[in-house]
């Protein structure tokens, strides 16, 4: 099973984006403290509405391969923020999984609320037996969230990403599927 709609947790929902989530998403995407440790960025208005659309084809795909959605307040419906995991490869059941918070809602624990619940459906759900994430080194809000998760550092890639015009760094992580029967 894994085409469901909205995921509820303790203070946040996971659902699907709308057209209408453009003005939420746009602004936390142009902020350079949001964007500062990500691939993408600043997001020009095509870009988000790009994002969208990216977003509703997913949806469509059979079988479906990525979930991005959004990550919502439970309380007052307020969008925060952006979730996604991804089947990266079928056969050898691997997928990877990452989010991104509108920087008035860090430090409240959110993202690892939000981080849990990617790892409790792509092991259960997705039936993924490997999930990893990849964080910049200088991201240590990053690197803490997916410690919290029970997720291993497995090592430091060196410059294996060009980003706006510079060559950064990444630390892998990852769990495995006996590890998460074992948190
Ligand atoms: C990374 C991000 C998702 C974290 O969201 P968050 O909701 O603030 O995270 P949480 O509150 O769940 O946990 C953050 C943890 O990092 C710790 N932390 C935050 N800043 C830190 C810093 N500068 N140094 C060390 N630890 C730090 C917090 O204390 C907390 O750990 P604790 O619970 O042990 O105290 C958020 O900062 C964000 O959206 N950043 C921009 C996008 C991004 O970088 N996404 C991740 C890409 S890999």
């Amino acid at each position: 099973m894994n085409d469901f709609k909205v995921t509820k947790m303790k203070r946040l929902l996971i659902r699907e984006f709308e057209s209408a989530d453009f003005d939420a998403i746009h602004s936390f995407a142009a902020d350079p403290a949001v964007y500062r440790h990500m691939e993408w960025g600043p997001n020009t208005e095509a870009d988000t509405h790009a994002f969208l659309e990216r977003c509703r084809e997913q949806r469509l795909e059979s079988p479906r391969l990525f979930y991005e959605r959004a990550i919502v307040l439970k309380e007052t419906g307020q969008l925060i923020g952006s979730s996604g995991i991804r089947i990266r490869d079928v056969g050898h059941r691997n997928g990877d999984f990452g989010y991104t918070l509108d920087s008035r809602f860090w430090g409240k624990g959110y993202a690892t609320e939000v981080a849990r619940e990617l790892v409790r459906f792509g092991f259960e759900d997705l039936k993924l037996h490997r999930i990893y994430a990849t964080c910049r080194p200088e991201n240590l809000a990053s690197a803490r969230v997916l410690e919290k998760c029970g997720l291993k550092l497995e090592g430091h890639l060196r410059e294996n990403k060009f980003v706006r015009g510079v060559w950064v760094d990444s630390l892998l992580y990852a769990l495995l599927e006996q590890d998460y029967a074992n948190l």
